[in-house]
């Protein structure tokens, strides 16, 4: 046999894994989203424990249900990404899935996302809602009735640039309150404001672009960016299979083995 042809099964075996590998964390698409890093697609059925590395922080990990995408499958949907700007809109289930999402603002999104490398734009605008008023009607400029369809009286107020630590500053009475952003805001609420309307067009949220690895310098140089669950950090996976810390060129791989 010729010397060729004994090669060529391992040369294709290697191929093979190579094409493998490299597929696992190639951009994908979850309806008319585009979904690369810092995301990744991930989902339920993904087996966490066979590998030490993801293909992203697991903070980005996007769920794909039907062409609507989440993360992790929480209740926050991912409507689009600006990898240029990192950031993205993203909608709240509770108050985006259905037609009386006003009912349901008893939350503060804040503190759904308490734990994520995210923040929400100063970029949306915050809306107070008032519910469970005990006596008074809020009697104060600019408090709308959006009681609409639901069961217990609900009032708005639409306050400016939204911040996490500073609720806007509103005489809530004997009320209790919730704030929520909106990217889309009109420029007065009225008894005839679609809140349904704002809640599916969602909130920015923003990531800090250098906190997850720089991506580009790692492509660029020919390896895959990934995410080292052995430190915790930002790992690019190079054609000679080891990882580093930033790029495949000029550097020595990392102390930790990729598994
Ligand atoms: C990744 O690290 C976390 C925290 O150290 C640990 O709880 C988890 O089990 C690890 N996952 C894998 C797949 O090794
Ligand atoms: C997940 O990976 C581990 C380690 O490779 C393996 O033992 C286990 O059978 C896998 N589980 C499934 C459901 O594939
Ligand atoms: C990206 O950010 C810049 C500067 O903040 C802004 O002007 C631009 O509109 C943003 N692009 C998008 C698509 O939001
Ligand atoms: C929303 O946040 C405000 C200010 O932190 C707090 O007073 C209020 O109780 C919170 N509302 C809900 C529904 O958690
Ligand atoms: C608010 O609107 C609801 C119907 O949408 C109405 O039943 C209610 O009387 C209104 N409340 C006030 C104080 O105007
Ligand atoms: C709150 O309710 C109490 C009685 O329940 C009333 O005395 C008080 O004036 C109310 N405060 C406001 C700000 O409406
Ligand atoms: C890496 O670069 C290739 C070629 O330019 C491109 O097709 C691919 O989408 C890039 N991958 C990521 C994760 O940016």
């Amino acid at each position: 046999m010729h010397p060729t042809l004994l090669f060529f099964p391992l040369l294709a075996s290697l191929f093979l894994l190579c094409r493998r590998t490299h597929a696992e964390c190639q951009p994908a698409t979850c309806g008319d989203l585009t979904v690369r890093y810092p995301f990744w697609l991930g989902g339920p059925d993904l087996n966490r424990s066979s590998s030490t590395t993801s293909c992203g922080h697991p903070a980005f990990e996007v769920w794909c249900a039907g062409g609507v995408a989440s993360l992790r499958g929480s209740q926050i949907l991912v409507l689009g990404i600006d990898y240029t700007n990192s950031s993205f809109v993203a909608a709240h289930k509770r108050v985006a899935g259905g037609t009386d999402g006003v009912c349901r603002t008893d939350l503060n999104i804040s503190s759904s996302l308490a734990l994520s490398p995210f923040t929400i734009s100063s970029r949306n605008r915050a809306i107070c809602f008032l519910y469970y008023c005990k006596s008074t009607v809020p009697s104060e400029l600019g408090v709308v009735n959006a009681t609409s369809v639901c069961t217990r009286p609900i009032y708005a107020y639409l306050g400016g640039s939204y911040d996490r630590d500073k609720p806007p500053a509103i005489q809530a009475g004997n009320c209790t309150y919730s704030y929520l952003p909106v990217l889309e805001a009109p420029v007065n609420l009225t008894p005839a404001t679609n809140y349904d309307l704002l809640f599916k067009e969602g909130f920015l949220l923003e990531w800090q672009k250098n906190g997850f690895g720089d991506c580009d310098a790692c492509n660029a140089s020919g390896g895959q960016c990934r995410y080292s669950n052995d430190s915790a950090a930002f790992a690019c996976v190079c054609s000679d299979g080891k990882q580093r810390g930033r790029k495949c060129t000029g550097e020595y791989p990392l102390a930790y083995p990729l598994r």
